[in-house]
């Protein structure tokens, strides 16, 4: 990880959950880390013991499924920080029930933070890294989701899923569009982990009924993925709790 020292990552979502644990460990390995989430002062909140650690820390409020937010984003990382390097696109949340009793509008918000936020994150970071001619890498947070559709303990996940599969084919379309450019894209798909996500329609776990990863597991997955020498690509990474059966 050293020659990331210093270089600049945007991580979305870093307010909670797998963002949150990622961005400790990058800002514990000398990053300047932007944390981009609705909650700003949580973001801070959470990270005042790292004060005097190896790297830096800035949160900036933004929604991700808002176009003109991210754009607001990235202009201030450029005139005030430089050019982003990596990118962790892992804001994401889930809509519970079926296609049937769920609406146009529920499915239109995940889509718009799961999918469209990941794209609109991703390509504004790539163009930055184009016109710097530095080298970049951007991390996909998807999920086994995005691979194939499991019902948890019966609970249908309606678009979720859709937007995880659209992961995996943005991933996939980007490597080839960037191939022979010096920026990697890597998918990363985790089974369940023990989160605020599932929060609003209880715990996660009991909901699911399989064991759960921890936020760390996958934050220690991101330093690997992204301590590789630029020459190795991991292109999917799928991680899942030992004993997750399929659902
Ligand atoms: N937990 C799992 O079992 C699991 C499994 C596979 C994949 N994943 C994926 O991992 C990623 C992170 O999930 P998590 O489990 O860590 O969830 P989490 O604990 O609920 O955290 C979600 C994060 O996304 C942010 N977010 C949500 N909507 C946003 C928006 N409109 N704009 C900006 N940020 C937004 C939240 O920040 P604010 O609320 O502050 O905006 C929060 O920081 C997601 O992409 C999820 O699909 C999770």
């Amino acid at each position: 990880m050293d020659r990331w020292v210093g270089k600049i990552v945007v991580v979305t979502g870093a307010s909670a959950g797998i963002g949150l644990a990622t961005t400790r460990a990058l800002i514990k390995h000398g990053m300047i880390v932007v944390g981009l989430s609705r909650r700003k002062q949580k973001m801070l909140d959470e990270m005042t013991d790292l004060a005097n650690a190896r790297g830096k820390f800035h949160a900036l409020e933004c929604d991700v499924s808002k176009r003109d937010s991210i754009a607001e984003a990235f202009q201030w990382i450029k005139e005030n920080l430089g050019t982003v390097q990596v990118l962790i696109n892992n804001a994401g949340y889930i809509a519970l029930g079926t296609f049937t009793d769920t609406t146009p509008e529920t499915w239109q918000g995940v889509i718009d933070v799961n999918l469209m936020g990941s794209i609109h994150c991703a390509t504004t970071a790539v163009k930055m890294m184009q016109e710097a001619k530095l080298e970049g890498h951007i991390i996909n947070i998807n999920s086994i989701e995005g691979h194939r559709i499991y019902l948890c303990n019966g609970n249908p996940f309606n678009i979720y899923g859709v937007t995880k599969h659209g992961i995996t084919a943005f991933t996939e379309t980007l490597q080839r569009e960037l191939m022979g450019q010096n920026i990697r894209v890597t998918s990363l798909s985790p089974g369940l982990v023990n989160t605020e996500l599932l929060n609003e329609y209880g715990d996660g776990a009991t909901l699911c009924e399989v064991p759960g990863l921890e936020p760390k597991d996958i934050s220690d997955s991101i330093i690997y993925v992204l301590g590789t020498p630029q020459r190795v690509q991991v292109t999917e990474l799928i991680i899942r709790p030992l004993g997750e059966r399929a659902l």
